[in-house]
Formats: C-alpha cells, sequence, structure tokens
C-alpha cells in the first residue's frame, strides 16, 4: 500500500514537473507547442496542382526547415535578384508535409493552429486542399487556425507555395522560402489569444517595479467560460516573487482583456551588462483544471533619451554603441540558426556593442531572445519602404493593402522583449523628400534653414507633402495605441527640416542617417528635439587587404551615383576607404562620442550581408561594410571599437608582416589601458607613440623588411601588453581551429572552423590562397563554407573554398545523432588538417 502511494506520488510530481502546472487534475499539457520543422517536401518550381490534397509529391526533395534555397546555387550576374540582391536565384517554391493529429484526449475539443515565423515571401498556405491564406511580406510572423480542416487521427496535408519570382524586390540577399521556424501550437477553446500578453513596467526603482500585465482570453467554444487568471513573476532561478488571482468570465466567440497589476520589492534590473530576466506564468484555471498556461518574458528596466544629456538606462548615462544587422548568416543563407546568431552577438558584445539596428525589417523571434538573454539594446525596424518603391518588386507594392496588418503583427509580437528599447517605423522611406528645389541651399546653414522650414510649411499647398506627414502620423498612431512605452524614431538620410517625417510632429527621436557635417548643429536646427544617429559610417573593407598610403581616405565611388571598378574588387581594411555619404569608423565615433545630445549610433554594418557590393557591382555580390566579414573573421577596425568601448586590455598591431623588400608600410596600433606603444622591428625601436586629444589610435611609417614587429603598450612605464607580428614562410600544412569542440546533437548544433595555412613554425600565412577541400564523417555535415571574399562565385554550401588572406571558414552541423564527427581539410603540395568534434546533448 505504502509503496503504491509513493508511485502515485512520484508519478503525479512527474507530471507537475513535465507540465509545468500547479497541483490540478491534468489530462494533457495545457498547451502544446511542436517544432513542425521536420520531414518536409519540397520542389523549387510551379504547380499550381501541388496545393491539392492527394497530389503525388513522391518525388520531392526531402528536408528539414528553415530551409533557404537561395543560398544553395552558384553566384551568377544573371539571377534577375542583381548582385545588389546577392547574385543568387529567386524563382517559386514549393513545399508540403504530411501529418496525423491524434484525436483531442481532452473532455473537450482543442483548437490547433499552424504558426509561421517568416517566409520569403508571397507564401499561400493550404490545408488539406483548403486555402488558409496569403501572406506576402517576408518578414513578419503569421498563423492560421486548423481547426475547422483537421482530420484526427489521418493522414492531413500542409501545403505552402512561396513566390519570390518577382526581381528584384530587395536592396539586400533576401533568401528564399520558409527560412524561420515553423510551429503547431494546440490549446483548450477557452486560451491566451495569440501574442496576447502585454507587459509594462512603472515607477521602477530597485526598491519596488510596478508590473502591468494585459490578459486578452479568447473562448472560441459555444458556451459561456469561467476561469481563474493566476500570474506569477518567477525570477530566473524560477522561484515565485508575486502571484496575482483574476476571475474572468467570457461569452462564447468573445475576446477579453484582464488587466494584473503586480508589485515586485526588490527588483534586479534589466541592464546590457546584467539582463536580468523573470517570467511571468499566467494559467487559466478552470474548475481546478489548467485550460492554458503562458509564459511572457519580463524584464524590469527603466530608460530615458534626453534633449541634451542623450540615453540612460537605469538611471545611468550610457551611448548607445550599436550596429545594424541584415539577416542573412553569411554562408548559411537566411535559414535561421539560434547557434548562428549566438554567434555574431557574442562576436558583438567582445568588441562592446551594446546595441542591434534590425535593418530594416522584423526580425526572427530568436534574435530578440537573445538580445534579451546577452543584453543587447533593440531598435527594431518595420520596414524599408513604405508607397514609394526603391526596387522594381518591393515591398511598396503591398504596402497599401497590408501595412496596418504588418504594422500591427510586428508590435504586439515583440513588444514584451525588455530588449527592444524604440520602434523605427521606417528607413530611408521616399516620403520623407520634398520634391523640391531646394539644394541650392546652404546646407551648414542651419537657423537660416529652420526658418525656411519654417516659413514653407506654411504656404505649402502639396497634397503629397500633407500624405507623407499623415502617413508618418498614422504609423507612429498604430504602434503608440499598441505599445505607449517606447519611442518611435526613423532613419532619415533627408536631415533638413523640411523631412515630412519630421514635420509631421510624429517621431519621439530624430533619427539620423549620416549627414555628419550636420550633427553639431542638431539642437540648432530642432530645438527641443531628441538625437539619435540611426545609420553611420558605410564605410568600406575587405580583410587583409590594405591600400596605402592609409592617411589618405579614398572616397568610392566619388559621389553616389557614379560607377566605380577597380582591379581585384577590394577595398582597403585600413580605416581610410569611405563612401561618399559616408564617414570613417574613426570619425564617426570622435563625433558621437563629443556630443552628449546624441544618444548614440549605429554602424553601417555589423557583419557583412550578401548584396549590396558598394562601391562595386558584380563581380561582387556581398558588402564590404561589415566591421566583421561574411565569414565572420574581424576586419582590423573591430579593434578600434573594442579599445573604445570596452575596458579589456587591447593592442590591435596591423598590417601582416609579408611585404617586398623596400616597400615602406604603415603600421597602425589600436590600444587601450595604457599611456603608449612602443613598437621594435627586429628588436630596434622605431619609437614610442601615443594618442592625443581626441586620437583613437598611433600609427609608424616603416620601410619594411622582413622579421618581427614587435609593439609593447605600457602604462606608467609598466608594460600592459606585447604583441609580434611575423613574417611568414611558405605554407606547409592546413590549420582548423574550431570555436566549438562539442555541439549539441539536437540537428541545430554547430561549429564555426578557421582554417589556415601555416609556414614551419606554425605560423599562419597571411597571404595564403590555396584552394581547400573538406570531407566530413560521423554525425555532422557541412553546412557552408565561406572565406570573407565578395568575389568569390562558388556557392557558399560547396565543400571547397579558397583561402582569402590566409583564411577561411567552415561550418559543422550535427546531423541530429549523438556521436563523433571528424572533418578533413586537404590542398595539394601541404599536410592535410584534422579535427575532431563531437555531438552531445546539451
Ligand atoms: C543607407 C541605407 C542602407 C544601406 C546603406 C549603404 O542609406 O539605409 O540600407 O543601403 O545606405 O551605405
Amino acid at each position: 500500500m505504502k509503496q503504491t502511494n509513493s508511485l502515485v506520488l512520484t508519478v503525479l510530481l512527474a507530471l507537475i514537473t513535465l507540465y509545468g502546472c500547479s497541483a490540478s487534475i491534468i489530462d494533457e499539457p495545457a498547451r502544446k507547442i511542436t517544432l513542425f520543422n521536420s520531414e518536409w517536401k519540397f520542389i523549387l518550381g510551379d504547380n499550381p496542382r501541388a496545393s491539392i490534397e492527394s497530389f503525388d509529391d513522391a518525388s520531392w526533395q526531402v528536408l528539414n526547415l528553415p530551409h533557404d534555397w537561395s543560398i544553395e546555387a552558384d553566384f551568377s550576374v544573371d539571377n534577375p535578384a542583381t548582385p545588389g540582391g546577392g547574385a543568387l536565384p529567386g524563382g517559386i517554391g514549393w513545399y508540403r508535409k504530411t501529418f496525423t493529429p491524434p484525436a483531442p484526449a481532452s473532455r473537450r475539443s482543442q483548437v490547433t493552429y499552424i504558426e509561421f515565423d517568416g517566409i520569403y515571401w508571397n507564401s499561400t498556405v493550404w490545408i488539406n486542399g483548403q486555402l488558409l491564406g496569403e501572406r506576402p511580406n517576408g518578414y513578419v510572423s503569421f498563423r492560421y487556425d486548423l481547426t475547422p480542416h483537421l482530420k484526427y487521427g489521418q493522414k492531413n496535408t500542409i501545403a505552402v507555395r512561396v513566390d519570390n519570382s518577382k526581381q528584384p524586390n530587395s536592396r539586400w540577399y533576401s533568401g528564399s522560402g520558409i527560412y524561420r521556424n515553423v510551429r503547431l501550437v494546440t490549446v483548450d477553446p477557452l486560451h491566451i489569444a495569440h501574442w496576447g500578453t502585454y507587459v509594462t513596467t512603472e515607477n521602477v526603482s530597485t526598491q519596488s517595479a510596478e508590473v502591468n500585465l494585459r490578459v486578452t482570453l479568447e473562448n472560441n467554444s459555444e458556451e459561456t467560460r469561467n476561469a481563474e487568471l493566476i500570474s506569477v513573476i518567477k525570477d530566473a532561478q524560477g522561484k515565485v516573487k508575486v502571484r496575482i488571482n483574476s476571475k474572468v468570465t467570457v461569452l462564447k466567440e468573445e475576446k477579453i482583456e484582464t488587466v494584473q497589476v503586480m508589485t515586485l520589492e526588490k527588483p534586479q534590473l534589466w541592464s546590457n551588462t546584467r539582463p536580468y530576466m523573470y517570467t511571468i506564468t499566467t494559467q487559466v484555471v478552470e474548475n481546478g483544471r489548467v485550460v492554458d498556461e503562458y509564459d511572457t518574458p519580463l524584464g524590469v528596466r527603466f530608460f530615458e533619451f534626453d534633449r541634451d544629456k542623450g540615453f540612460s538606462l537605469n538611471g545611468e548615462p550610457m551611448k548607445i554603441k550599436g550596429v545594424c544587422q541584415h539577416h542573412d548568416l553569411g554562408c548559411l543563407g537566411t535559414a535561421i540558426n539560434v547557434h548562428a546568431l549566438e554567434r555574431q552577438l557574442q562576436i558583438l558584445k567582445e568588441m562592446g556593442c551594446n546595441s542591434i539596428r534590425t535593418a530594416h525589417n522584423p526580425p526572427a523571434p530568436e534574435l530578440l531572445d537573445l538580445c534579451d538573454r546577452m543584453g543587447f539594446i533593440v531598435q527594431n525596424e518595420a520596414f524599408d519602404m513604405w508607397h514609394k518603391r526603391k526596387s522594381p518588386e518591393d515591398y511598396s507594392r503591398f504596402f497599401a493593402e497590408w501595412h496596418e496588418r504588418d504594422l500591427t503583427d510586428f508590435i504586439l509580437r515583440d513588444r514584451n522583449h525588455p530588449s527592444i528599447l524604440m520602434w523605427s517605423i521606417g528607413n530611408e522611406v521616399l516620403e520623407q523628400w520634398v520634391h523640391m528645389d531646394v539644394d541650392t541651399i546652404d546646407l551648414q546653414q542651419a537657423n537660416i534653414l529652420f526658418n525656411f522650414a519654417k516659413n514653407m510649411n506654411q504656404n505649402e499647398h502639396s497634397d503629397d507633402l500633407h500624405a507623407n506627414a499623415l502617413l508618418t502620423i498614422k504609423l507612429a498612431d498604430m504602434v503608440k495605441k499598441l505599445d505607449p512605452s517606447r519611442p518611435i524614431t526613423a532613419g532619415n538620410q533627408e536631415p533638413r527640416p523640411y523631412n515630412n517625417l519630421f514635420k509631421s510632429g510624429a517621431l519621439d527621436i530624430y533619427g539620423f542617417n549620416y549627414s555628419d557635417d550636420l550633427w553639431d548643429k542638431l539642437p540648432e536646427m530642432y530645438p527641443g528635439k531628441k538625437f539619435i544617429i540611426t545609420e553611420s559610417t558605410s564605410s568600406l573593407m575587405s580583410r587583409g587587404y590594405y591600400e596605402m598610403p592609409s592617411d589618405k581616405v579614398f572616397i568610392r565611388p566619388e559621389t553616389w551615383d557614379a560607377p566605380y571598378e577597380k582591379e581585384g574588387s577590394q577595398c582597403s581594411a585600413y580605416d581610410n576607404s569611405r563612401t561618399p555619404w559616408g564617414t570613417t569608423h574613426e570619425r564617426t565615433w570622435q563625433l558621437v562620442k563629443k556630443h552628449d545630445f546624441l544618444s548614440g549610433m549605429y554602424v553601417w554594418t555589423g557583419f557583412d550581408y550578401l548584396g549590396e557590393p558598394t562601391p562595386y557591382w558584380w563581380p561582387s555580390r556581398s558588402s564590404y561594410f561589415g566591421i566583421i566579414d561574411l565569414a565572420g573573421f574581424p576586419k582590423d577596425v573591430y579593434y578600434m571599437y573594442q579599445s573604445e568601448w570596452t575596458d579589456k586590455p587591447t593592442l590591435h598591431v596591423f598590417p601582416h608582416w609579408n611585404w617586398t623588400v623596400g616597400q615602406t608600410v604603415d603600421i597602425w596600433a589600436y590600444y587601450n589601458q595604457a599611456d603608449e606603444v612602443e613598437l621594435f622591428l627586429n628588436d630596434k625601436s622605431l619609437g614610442t607613440r601615443s594618442k592625443t586629444g581626441d586620437e583613437v589610435k598611433v600609427w609608424w611609417r616603416v620601410p619594411y623588411e622582413a622579421g618581427t614587429l614587435k609593439a609593447i603598450s605600457r602604462k606608467g612605464g609598466k608594460e600592459v601588453l606585447v604583441r609580434e607580428i611575423k613574417t611568414a614562410g611558405t605554407p606547409v600544412s592546413l590549420r582548423l581551429t574550431a570555436d566549438r569542440q562539442t555541439i549539441s546533437a539536437d540537428g541545430t548544433g554547430l561549429s564555426f572552423i578557421t582554417v589556415e595555412a601555416v609556414d614551419a613554425n606554425g605560423y599562419p600565412v597571411p597571404v595564403a590562397d590555396n584552394l581547400i577541400n573538406f570531407s566530413i564523417t560521423g554525425n555532422g555535415f557541412i553546412a557552408g563554407t565561406d572565406n570573407g571574399d565578395a568575389t568569390d562565385h562558388l556557392s557558399l554550401k560547396k565543400p571547397v573554398r579558397k583561402l582569402f588572406n590566409g583564411k577561411a571558414l567552415v561550418v559543422v552541423q550535427s546531423n541530429g545523432k549523438k556521436g563523433d564527427i571528424e572533418l578533413t581539410a586537404t590542398t595539394e603540395g601541404l599536410k592535410a588538417g584534422i579535427i575532431k568534434l563531437k555531438a552531445n546533448n546539451k
């Protein structure tokens, strides 16, 4: 008897742990969320019959989502996306998946939704031949109710058509297909609605915080339902800190909102250095039975944008040190992988970056989860265009019909993330411009301009101007209604006061893209306004490639609309190469650092991305803007940021030391935590240099001779760091270095492996360009290869890659099974490189 009792207790406890519910009678999990990614059928090409349930897809490819079909191909100038869109193919693709839902086990029938985090783009979805809906936008998340169409205990078929055929439709690489996660969600007909909670905090201090939770309950059943809504705030260890109960009655087919106000004593604040997260778990309890359970992330923080002092978080003044990021993951394309995203953020965090601008579209939800967890501030951006188009086939085609729905869903999905501190309603939308001959006005005369704009406003008759300001107001109002807790900005490259977005009065923070010449005049031009540099820099660099003299800044192209070509199509990695609208990294940061009224800046861009190969066109196919190259290797300027944005002792000396005898070479050093750097060539001092004023580096001009360059940074005469750069000999073998030796065996785990050719002393050869072949055995596969060379045309999925300026990358992915993995890299004439990895449970 005693034994039976303890068995019952164990089973009960197990159920409670499994379902995370309070002690009530449990038939099944209150809310069942299943990843719906595996074993889809796919075909590239169109077939209108593929939506039909009985359609024979036996010959189609079997694959797991997330999936980007464009990334599989070789790059070609003939692809209609053009190099601006990444020179990869678009087209039409179909996905199908069959599944057999079990009959609902509960007393009441269930409701089942299919959730898509994002499909690029123009998706149409059917179940069992019945149309569920269409969604043109490629970045928003959406769901469909499958319930009326489901056949329980029988085979059901979901069919998805994705149409990315009309090109170009993007100014960067978009990817194609179901490139984000898909889930099935099964709930009781009485459940918390889609994105149905909204949490805000008020009166926040380290003593207490008022937590306001709004919960929308939806009743899809045929009867009135009475329930109790129980919410608990749990700390990071899962300990319950606050609990609240509310009684609710929801009439059939109704939605109602309940507000729960809680006080959290002595809250741990969320910040970028200590991103403390609570969770609010809300249960819907009916007659002692938990019918739904829903988690809402909670980060408690307060922040301010001040017109004079800039940004502060939890009362502490700080600069927003941000980067703009597009959504591709280099050689993995746009197929979302949380490990790849996490790696990008880790690399940025090490650099001292504290903020991400999701240029120029709603991101994957995983990015926001990571930003919450890792302490990145987010500027979450909705659109790159409104009605006025930037590419012939872009979203402007759909804006009129879809913007309300898309903007609403974007805010509803994301507004609980503590990392998001501002919304951007658009990037450089063409609606900002006034089509008048104003170019003759002296840009430097800020006050005159301001008065001019005011007068112009009074006399303005253009409907177009009016419509554009009104549209700004409309979009901002929509955002404010859904989330009054965050300011609204937009990225503007028209800095002058007759910009329609400024004139609308609807922006809380004036966002400027470029126009650095005007930054110091902003408080005069826009009295009382708050400012952020939504986009800056657009400097151009290829990792490991240097053009001298390093103190000459190369502006490429000469004017924004001029074509530009240069043999080899690379850009100098000294911070001495930029676009005409851009600035060097050094100057941008110096200006932002100097002006307190600038809340911060977002460098264009953190990582290189596919597409937009400014200043070139074909044969280039990816960007040169990144602080970090497409493969994830930092360019030298990464260390300027690290030295300025972190306290981590930094001494970065470059370039490499493999030049031609007789050549003069400029040596730069970025450093911090020291007052001087002394440089030696073959033990002979070349002098000691110190940064003065707002300088961010020291440098030497040195006649080249083979040997060893050595730099020593010192503080108060004491050595802080020593760096040596040697002349490398000829390569003799390949060296593989993995960022992770053990990866998770769930099919998503990744290891990023750096490949270098080393000389007889094991020193990496910075100019090596050997062609490497990769092979793999065991429980992993090669997910992609890259080298950061914007002119490499080989598919990024091929297990072959040339070293570019001495480096290449190979990404190994788990195949879903536990066990060993062995990767081999070979090239003619050199000793092979071998690395062993493990795929294990996390
Ligand atoms: C900006 C634009 C970005 C990117 C950048 C390149 O004007 O907002 O999307 O095109 O220029 O410099």
